[in-house]
């Protein structure tokens, strides 16, 4: 059996520690042998748990084990080969050493690195559920959507390649002083471009893996949200709820009004803009999330007695392809019967209103000069065609 996963990811500061903690304990106090982990080199498990947390997992409770992944480590059991040889290229072109060292890491590297310890973890079979508290953006998730790339890669780059340069080796170091990359910058390479692939894969078994966004009810995290949803299910990842967290309850009293008013603004535009995805909903406490009791208020109040496990939605709720000329959106309105459907762009922005449903979307940049051309409705989806 595959451990039930989730990542949770979001802006900084919205509360993802917080959050995929306390999942972690409603899912341990229901019987599952969880592990909770973060990916993110800014480490706030422990504090959050209250507890010490190795590099290593660490039990924390009845059925809960904690880690905080360290890049470092990752770094070097997974790449210290490559890093020794691009280190000693830069620096035989005139870079310092602290900068070449630098260099050696691709950008997002380090929690890419880290993140595959949910490999590990997910094939390891020792766990019922595996929670991550992944670092403040998507970047990593969309470092892992391109297996087909990496596939080509490895094709080209391992296929007659390897042999020819095993043969140009020694004419490189007597005539061009240069280095070429030994097995064993060639097995990490491919090592990690084979990890890659299977980190694809598991992200997008959509029985047993979700993501969740965890954002508060401000106008910018909001916005950012959205675009992160849109980017995950274009790479097939499923999203099963999102999180608003530090919602103003009824009493703040007037000195917040004014706050209370934007938050339910945008509360409104989370509900149009992920439905039918369920948006789980946290108040802002009267003191910080911080230790075990803490965090099952906090699990109490996103989940309201279901189980946090489960995969709270199923589908994707979008799906965008895009060809020769022009792209297609595909989006799932269960609700909507079929009837007047209006559709407005503006700027990156699509509006779509069916049966008096609204939905806004944020699209990619890609599809920044495209309009849409048509739009039909079947089967409980919405299909609009663009084209230049
Ligand atoms: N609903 C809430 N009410 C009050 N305080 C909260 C709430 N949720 C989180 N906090 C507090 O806000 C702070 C930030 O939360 P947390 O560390 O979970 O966010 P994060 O998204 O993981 O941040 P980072 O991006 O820095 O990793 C913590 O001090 C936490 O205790
Ligand atoms: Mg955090």
């Amino acid at each position: 059996m595959k451990p039930r996963t989730i990542l949770y990811t979001g802006k900084g500061g919205v509360g993802k520690t917080s959050v995929a903690a306390a999942t972690a304990r409603r899912c341990a106090a229901a019987g599952q042998r969880t592990i909770v982990l973060s990916t993110d080199p800014a480490h706030s498990l422990a504090d959050s748990l209250e507890t010490a947390v190795g590099s290593e997992p660490t039990q924390v409770g009845d059925r809960l084990w904690a880690q905080q992944v360290q890049a470092q480590e990752e770094l070097e059991r997974h790449w210290s080969a490559v890093q020794g040889w691009l280190g000693g290229l830069f620096v035989d072109q005139g870079v310092d050493r602290i900068a070449a060292e630098e260099l050696t890491v691709p950008p997002g590297g380090d929690e890419l690195f880290s993140l595959l310890q949910l490999k590990r973890h997910v094939d390891d079979g020792s766990w019922d559920v595996v929670i991550v508290d992944c670092a403040p953006t998507g970047e990593t998730l969309r470092l892992l959507s391109f297996p087909d790339v990496a596939r080509w890669w490895l094709e080209k780059v391992f296929g007659r390649e390897r042999q020819l340069l095993a043969a140009a080796r020694p004419i490189a170091r007597t005539f061009f002083d240069v280095t070429l990359p030994d097995e064993r910058v060639f097995g990490e390479v491919q090592r990690l471009v084979e990890n890659l692939i299977a980190m694809n894969e598991i992200l997008r078994d959509r029985e047993a893996v979700s993501i969740r966004l965890v954002m508060s009810p401000d106008r910018m995290v909001v916005a950012e949200a959205m675009r992160t949803f849109t980017y995950l299910s274009l790479y097939g990842y499923l999203t099963d709820a999102v999180v608003v967290n530090r919602v103003f309850p009824e009493e703040v009293g007037g000195y917040f009004g004014a706050w209370r008013e934007v938050q339910r603004e945008q509360l409104e535009l989370v509900e149009s803009g992920f439905a039918p995805v369920p948006v789980l909903r946290a108040p802002y406490f009267e003191q910080e999330v911080v230790g075990p009791a803490m965090l099952d208020r906090l699990g109490a109040a996103l989940f309201d007695g279901a189980d946090a496990g489960a995969v709270l939605y199923d589908t994707l709720a979008q799906e965008l392809s895009l060809d020769g000329d022009g792209a297609r959106l595909r989006l799932e309105l269960p609700f909507a019967e079929k009837g007047d459907i209006s559709l407005k762009k503006i700027g990156l922005e699509l509006v779509v209103r069916v049966d008096g449903q609204k939905r806004t979307i944020i699209l990619p940049p890609a599809l920044a000069p495209y309009r849409p051309s048509s739009a039909s409705f079947s089967d409980g989806a919405l299909l609009v065609s663009f084209s230049e």
